[in-house]
């Protein structure tokens, strides 16, 4: 039995705390996965996996044949895991989303010294916000995520809302060649504009992989956009739904059933929690599309087996709030902020562990300051326990996905769209498009703030905030 097989038949059961990506917990009654179980360690290594004809070499995982594992945590429950890197190069492991005491966020230089190769580091934290986040690499991010290092985490809540199954998916490209094996990563040039995109577009490193769930049951979708540069317009088409949570959080504010017409939007970083009913008969499906003016792809097929279960989503409870701090907007202090092009433009600059060789993003023109963050001033002073609200702007034609580590943050307004104030840690500024976001600076430390587009990130779009 390989590694996949003996984890998807423990899946669920005692030693079920990491299942692999995308496995159907129908049989999830088996048992309850919560904190009995030890945590298992992540073995960063490299990987070869088949994604499309031929196996591609290279690849980075915790497995040598298989993607990172999902990591299953329960709302209030310590959770630790021990990160062994057996890479060539250094790498940390970050919690994209989950509010984490500062010294395990995993950002090299800033809040740890980057692992290096043989070295163990142990991240230990009791995550307050159930939902999807999502775990990678925050030290040669460009090589170790596009190469495979992203993985999905699902925090339990602590009362389920009574759905039969689940489905989780890792979205995200890979840039692969004729011959499987993959083709250079980046470019300057992309750097300069929206970033490389892959040419194999995957769930769970499949293309379009097929789930299977009762007809007419009720499904929870747990998505995340774990790329290096695509955003994904997404639909859910032949069945019924509701999307109920994003970026982990459970909405304030209703968002609209994506439609052919209007896809929702995933940036990279983001994640989408959705209810779904399967069809009644047997052998229909619900595709998971990306549908841009471009093309059409089906990443994910949810197929309706056997007879129907008849259940109706309005039988789904509620999901209950996180237990984040709210404020009042209103006479908050104002901190501004723009995000555009670096005055350094050739000039290498030193970004999470190795440089480009090139700069050209900054914040208030001030790209990242590299391996020597702690002598440089942090973009924002925040006092810890007051609220604030940032006025980022985008000074650019590009879009960013902007993203926080460490708090959670909801937008008050944008000068060009009505935006849903849902929380969230990865907010997309459109071109030219100014947002203000606000929240209680609760969580003290210094917190990495860079755009998700890799590119732009590894090339000088990020800096950090300081709450003390
Ligand atoms: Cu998804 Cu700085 O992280
Ligand atoms: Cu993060
Ligand atoms: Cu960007």
């Amino acid at each position: 039995m390989d590694r996949r097989s003996f984890l998807a038949l423990a899946g669920g059961g005692a030693a079920g705390l990491a299942l692999p990506v995308g496995v159907s917990t129908l049989a999830k009654s088996a048992g309850n996965a919560s904190a009995e179980a030890t945590p298992p360690a992540l073995r960063i290594q490299t990987a070869r996996y088949r994604l499309r004809d031929a196996v591609t070499d290279n690849m980075v995982s915790v497995f040598p044949d298989a993607p990172p594992p999902v990591l299953r945590m329960r709302q209030g429950e310590p959770f630790a895991i021990d990160v062994t890197n057996t890479l060539d190069e250094a790498t940390t492991v970050h919690w994209h989303g989950l509010r984490v005491p500062n010294e395990m966020d995993g950002v090299p230089y800033l809040t740890q010294f980057p692992i290096q190769k043989g070295e163990t580091w142990r991240y230990a934290y009791t995550p307050k916000d159930a939902g999807v986040y999502w775990y990678h690499p925050h030290c040669r991010t460009m090589e170790q995520i596009a190469r495979g290092l992203t993985g999905i985490i699902v925090v339990a809540e602590t009362e389920e809302p009574g759905f039969d199954g689940e489905t989780v998916l890792n979205l995200r490209d890979f840039r692969i060649g004729k011959d499987d094996q993959f083709m250079q990563l980046y470019s300057a040039r992309a750097a300069a504009r929206a970033g490389t995109f892959g040419t194999v577009m995957t769930a769970n490193w499949e293309q379009n992989p097929v789930y299977e769930h009762p007809a007419g049951s009720l499904v929870r979708l747990r998505l995340g956009a774990t790329d290096t540069t695509r955003f994904y317009p997404l639909t859910f088409e032949g069945g019924e739904g509701r999307i109920i949570g994003a970026d982990g959080h459970p909405l304030r504010e209703e968002l609209p059933w994506p439609t052919t017409e209007e896809p929702i939007l995933v940036a990279p970083g983001q994640r989408l929690d959705v209810a779904l009913r399967m069809p009644d008969r047997h052998g229909e499906e619900i595709a998971v599309t990306y549908r841009s003016l471009q093309r059409t792809r089906k990443l994910a097929t949810l197929r309706a087996t056997g007879p129907s279960l008849g259940r109706s989503l309005d039988e789904l409870k509620p999901l209950p709030p996180n237990d984040v701090p709210d404020f009042d907007p209103k006479g908050l202090e104002v901190v501004e902020m723009v995000f555009g092009w670096s005055p350094d433009g050739l000039k290498p600059n030193n970004g999470f562990c190795g440089s480009f060789g090139y700069t050209f993003w900054s914040i208030d023109r001030k790209p990242w300051p590299g391996d020597a963050a702690k002598g440089i001033a942090p973009v924002a002073e925040l006092e810890l326990g007051k609220a604030y609200v940032l006025r980022l702007r985008n000074s650019s034609p590009n879009r960013h996905p902007i993203h926080l580590h460490g708090q959670v943050f909801r937008p008050l307004r944008s000068n060009k769209r009505v935006l849903p104030s849902n929380w969230t840690d990865t907010v997309v500024l459109d071109k030219e498009e100014t947002i203000d976001i606000g929240f209680v600076a609760d969580n003290p430390g210094d917190w990495a703030f860079h755009c998700h587009v890799i590119e732009h990130q590894k090339s000088g779009l990020a800096g950090f905030i300081r709450v003390s």
